[in-house]
Formats: structure tokens, C-alpha cells, sequence
């Protein structure tokens, strides 16, 4: 969701403020903005659109000052207006906020009747209001913020500066927030996500909900201090290295981060099996050989459910243990049966998904033990969880994920095989050498993929089908599409086709599907019934298949030979190429699809 970035220091706050909101941009861009002291007021620059506007701003007016706070976000209350961008201020206070006040609407009409006034539509400015109001009755700014705080419901994490100081106050509750210090520079950050303070803070705080942060820099050091909501000294947060590299930060010479991300994914798949078979990663594994449990509750969202549905196969058809996938916005709100012999596993890219985490936090408080299949390090998902599985992919800039998907899918097969049996089976290396080197032939050419995309870019729909292993596939090839193309995509079984879908087949549409050996003969059947019908037939399907190949329009043909396993990662990245040639022709945003944002840390 938004990203939010603070600074004080000696340096002018304006730089290290834009480069973090460049680095957390693909997490919102509907608008941003940032508030500075200079000369003792509170000057604030905004601009709806991309930060490039704001960019633009601050190259004419070249503003200096050494503390600010930045913010691009992605709306929820109030339409996306320079109004309603963020920072929000006046005369005491600026306040950047990620989340959702939940009792906004209730709290504002107080307010109103109170005679406080407001310049946005936005939940985030009753926060200010809040505050001032609080201020004005107390004068002591510590004490407003925890009154502030305590009045509001739902996740939220804010940062604040004032007027009458230099310092930088930050809290949240069950949304991402980092402190960072560089103790030689004397520079003081807070960011949404330490990714956009690597390189200026070598120590990240991560605190807990509900503690009061505050940052000051003087002369001779700079200080970072910690409160509970009595004020009381809080020590509810973790110190951490920030040991996050910088070259994750450029598209070095591809034209989107997704397609180098795409690119990367080769190469990822052999750094996390060395990780986990032979390096530091097999002793989490090993704990899990013969883990008996009565099942798994699997959730997560987007991408991260439909890796969920790929490794729920794993552990019913490997490990014969019972596996739900739960899309994580519904799992919480069922009053789910949770046994105490039974598992929660959440997979999430980021670790930072509001609803995952409300699962996680659900299972926890029902007694059963909390695993995370997670990408980053310290998130949320990952402090709170029994045990972790990493992904390593790395930063995922594209919002539309993709090598998080092939990782998290990879992570789960090998905890199924390090369950049922020792890692050190040649079968399973070489199977995963076998896929890597698929990938990364696939990844050499894709001259074929490029002008079947040109051939049906601008057809009206894609049904995307797929049977057993690959029905996941068929469901992430088609969310792919969507969010990346804005064109209508679904994804079915194979078999679910003439039970209504097919209804929609006409010359218009494209059925794009996959076809695995398996299977094979049940699901030309399917193909033969939309060609009859005059669709258009994409099929992605192995090699060496002259009699399907006929029958469609156009073929991929892949290698399955040796994935039994791991089939459905290879057949993705064919899908996450073709996705990705579709939107560039039709000319959208491919890095930062609209409506979207990278982490959805709201509900
Ligand atoms: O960070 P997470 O993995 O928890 O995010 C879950 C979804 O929001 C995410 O996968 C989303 O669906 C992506 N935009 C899909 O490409």
C-alpha cells in the first residue's frame, strides 16, 4: 500500500525523502507528496499522479531542509486528488499515513461538530485533527499522539513531524513501519519498508504496535527513543542490520522490472535449493522430517493463494496429509475449525498482506502453530510466525509477482519432500536443475511467445484452462493477464468449461490451455469443444505433440520430460512471458498496473 519515508539530519531531508519514495513507489502512485520544515513553518508539496510529478515540483522550487516526510499512496478514503494526497497539515502538524481508520467517518462528524475543519476527504487527516485537538488541551506532543492513537480503530501506521521541533514521532498497529539510524552521519530515517532506507541506515528498529518512536539528531548524536502509550520507556522493538544490497534497485538493462524479475528466476530456483538442500537453509528443513500433523491450513492472497493451491497437491499427493487453501479475506471471517494437531502455513511475498496476517494471528490465538512460507526477512508475517521458510527471492519490484510465485511454490515442494523423506535423493536435485534449466531456456527465446501475443492481443476475452496441477496455473496465467493487460481473463478446470463458461466462446475469445502429459487425451477432448465452438485455441502443451498441435491455433511446446513435480513452475514462467507481451502491445503501465499496489496492507 503507501509507502511512507521520514529524515532528520544534517543533510537536506528532500533527497534521501525522494529516493526512498522512488524505491517504495510501485507499493501506490495514485499520488504523493512531502511536508518540510523550513524556517520554522511547515511547507508542503503534493501532486496526484505519478511521483515523477512531484518530482517535477521540487526540481522548480529546489527546496533545502533537514527533516521531512514523504509519502505516495494508494487510496482508500477520498478519491485520488492533490487534495487528498498526502502529507496533511497545518499550523502544529504534518502527518503521512498507510492504513485505514476505521471509525473515520464517526470520529470526523465529532469534530466537525466540535468546530475543527477539514481539507480532505481523506480518514488520515482526522488523525491530524485528532491530534491537534489533543495538542491544544495538553501541549505536550507525546501524550497527544498515544490520545490521538487510542481513539482510532483499524491498522495504521503514521508518522509525524512538528512545527516546533526537529524530531520525527512515528507509531503503528499491524501495518509496516521501520526506524533507521546512521550513527556516523547523524541522520535519522522511518520508512514502511526497510527497503527504501538501504544504504542511508545501517541499523533498522522494527517496533511493536502501539509503541511510540521518536528521532532527534543534535549536534554531537543522534537518538532514537521508544514509548509505551503511558509514556512510560517502551523496549517492545527488535534492532536488526539492514543487510539489504543495493543492485536489487535497478532494471539494469531490461525495460521492466517484471521482465528482469521473470529473467531472474533461473538462477533464484538453484540459489534455493542449494539453500535448503545444502547450505544453512537444510537444518530448518530437517526439523520437519516425519512432522506428523493432522493438516494444513493454507492461506494467502493473489499469487500466494494459487502457490498455495500448487503445494496443497504436494502434501495431499506426497505426504497423504489432509491440506486446505483458504483465500485469507475469506478464511478469517468463517469462524474456520481449527484443531490443535493441525498447521497454519501462510504464504505471502512480502509478509505484510493485512489479511494474512489477521489468518496468522486467528490460528495463533486458536493455539495452532503459525509457519510462513515469506520473502522478507523481518516482516510482520515472519516476526510472528513458528517457523520460516524463506524464499530468498530478493526485492520484488513489479507488482505483478512473479518469481515470488516460482519460490514460494519450490519452497513448499521441498518442505513436503523433507517431510516424507531425506533431501539428499538425487532425484530431487537433478529435477531441480532439470527446471531451472528449462526456465532459462525458455527465458533465451521467446520469439514464439512474442508473436502469438501480437496474433491475439486484441481479441475481447482469455479463458485460461488447466486440469489437477495446472488448474493453479490456469488461475495465475489469467490474474497475470488481468492485472498487467486490463484485459477480461479467467482461469477453470479443464473440465468446468461446459458446465457454463463455454457459453462466452466465440471467434472473440481466447481459451489459453495448458496440457500436460498427463491427462493428455481427457483434456484434447476439452479442445476439441471450443474449436467446434470457432475460439481461438492457445495451447501450451509438450513437445512433440503433433495431434494437439493440430488442433490449435497456436502451440508452445515445452519439455516436461523429468518434472513430474515441478512442472507447473516451468509452465507459469511461459504464461508470465505471454502475459507480459500482451500488455506491452497494448501499451499499459506493465511495473505499476493501475488500481493496484505492490502490498496490500490493508483490508
Ligand atoms: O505480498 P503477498 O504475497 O502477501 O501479496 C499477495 C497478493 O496481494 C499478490 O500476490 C497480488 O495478487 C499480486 N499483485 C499478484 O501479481
Amino acid at each position: 500500500m503507501c509507502g511512507i519515508v521520514g529524515y532528520t539530519g544534517p543533510g537536506n531531508s528532500v533527497h534521501s525523502i525522494i529516493e526512498g519514495l522512488s524505491r517504495l513507489e510501485y507499493r501506490g502512485y495514485d499520488s504523493a507528496g512531502i511536508c518540510l520544515k523550513i524556517d520554522n513553518e511547515l511547507q508542503i508539496l503534493k501532486k496526484e499522479g505519478k511521483l515523477e510529478n512531484l518530482k517535477k515540483l521540487i526540481n522548480e522550487q529546489k527546496p533545502f531542509s533537514h527533516t521531512g516526510i514523504g509519502h505516495t499512496r494508494w487510496a482508500t478514503h477520498g478519491a485520488v486528488t492533490t487534495d487528498n494526497a498526502h502529507p496533511h497539515g497545518n499550523e502544529l502538524f504534518a502527518v503521512v499515513h498507510n492504513g485505514i481508520i476505521e471509525n473515520a467517518g464517526a470520529l470526523k462528524k465529532e469534530l466537525l461538530a466540535e468546530g475543527f475543519l477539514f481539507k480532505s476527504q481523506t480518514d488520515s487527516e482526522v488523525f491530524l485533527v485528532l491530534l491537534t485537538k489533543f495538542f491544544k488541551q495538553s501541549n505536550n506532543v507525546l501524550q497527544s499522539i498515544s490520545k490521538a492513537f487510542s481513539t482510532i480503530t483499524g491498522n495504521s501506521a503514521f508518522v509525524i513531524i512538528e512545527k516546533a521541533s526537529d524530531k520525527l514521532y512515528c507509531i503503528k498497529r499491524s501495518a509496516p513501519l521501520v526506524v533507521g539510524d546512521n550513527k556516523e552521519t547523524r541522520e535519522a530515517f522511518v520508512s514502511s519498508d526497510p527497503f527504501a532506507l538501504i544504504g542511508f541506515a545501517p541499523c533498522i528498529y522494527f517496533p511493536q504496535d502501539s509503541v511510540i518512536c521518536v528521532s532527534s539528531v543534535s549536534d554531537a548524536e543522534v537518538s532514537v527513543n521508544f514509548y509505551e502509550l503511558d509514556l512510560k520507556p517502551s523496549t517492545r522493538y527488535k534492532l536488526q542490520s539492514n543487510a539489504m544490497t543495493m543492485d536489487t534497485t535497478t532494471k539494469g538493462s531490461y525495460e521492466h522490472f517484471m521482465l528482469k524479475e521473470i529473467h531472474e528466476q533461473a538462477s533464484l530456483i538453484d540459489h534455493l535449493a542449494a539453500y535448503y538442500i545444502k547450505n544453512e537453509g537444510r537444518k530448518i528443513l530437517d526439523e520437519l522430517k516425519n512432522l506428523k500433523t493432522a493438516g494444513w491450513h493454507l492461506t494467502a492472497c493473489g499469487t500466494a493463494w494459487h502457490a498455495g493451491l500448487v503445494i496443497k497437491n504436494y502434501f495431499e499427493q506426497i505426504n497423504r496429509q489432509p491440506a486446505s487453501v483458504d483465500i485469507a479475506s475469506e478464511f478469517r471471517y468463517k469462524n474456520p475449525i481449527l484443531n490443535k494437531d493441525e498447521i497454519g502455513l501462510f504464504i505471502s511475498q512480502s509478509g505484510e498482506t493485512a489479511d494474512t496476517l489477521a489468518c496468522q494471528e486467528l490460528c495463533k490465538e486458536r493455539g495452532i502453530p503459525a509457519f510462513s512460507i515469506v520473502n522478507v526477512e523481518g516482516s510482520t508475517l515472519f516476526r510472528n510466525s513458528d517457523k520460516n521458510f524463506l524464499i530468498h527471492a530478493g526485492v520484488e519490484i513489479g507488482v505483478a509477482s512473479t518469481k515470488a510465485f516460482t519460490l514460494q511454490v519450490l519452497t513448499g515442494f521441498l518442505m513436503s519432500r523433507s517431510i516424507q523423506a531425506t533431501l539428499d535423493d538425487s532425484n530431487l536435485f537433478t529435477e531441480i536443475q532439470l527446471l531451472s534449466a528449462r526456465i532459462a531456456e525458455l527465458c533465451s527465446d521467446t520469439k514464439l511467445i512474442k508473436e502469438i501475443a501480437q496474433k491475439i492481443y486484441n481479441k475481447k476475452g482469455f479463458i485460461f484452462t488447466g486440469r489437477g496441477k495446472y488448474f493453479p496455473i490456469a488461475l495465475e496465467g489469467a490474474l497475470k493477464l488481468k492485472e498487467i493487460a486490463y484485459v477480461h481473463a479467467e482461469g477453470y478446470a479443464a473440465g468446468e468449461l461446459k458446465h457454463g463458461p463455454i457459453a462466452l466462446i466465440d471467434e472473440h475469445i481466447v481459451n489459453i490451455a495448458i496440457v500436460g502429459p498427463e491427462l493428455l487425451e481427457k483434456t484434447v477432448s476439452n479442445i476439441e469443444e471450443v474449436k467446434a465452438r470457432r475460439g481461438r485455441m492457445v495451447v501450451v502443451g509438450p513437445q512433440n505433440s503433433p495431434e494437439i498441435e493440430q488442433l490449435s491455433d497456436h502451440y508452445i511446446p515445452l519439455n516436461f520430460e523429468g518434472l513430474p513435480n515441478l512442472s507447473p513452475i516451468y509452465v507459469n514462467v511461459a504464461l508470465q512471458f505471454l502475459a507480459y507481451h500482451i500488455a506491452k502491445l497494448k501499451g499499459t503501465d506493465i511495473d505499476k498496473p493501475r488500481n493496484l499496489a505492490k502490498s496490500v496492507t490493508v483490508e
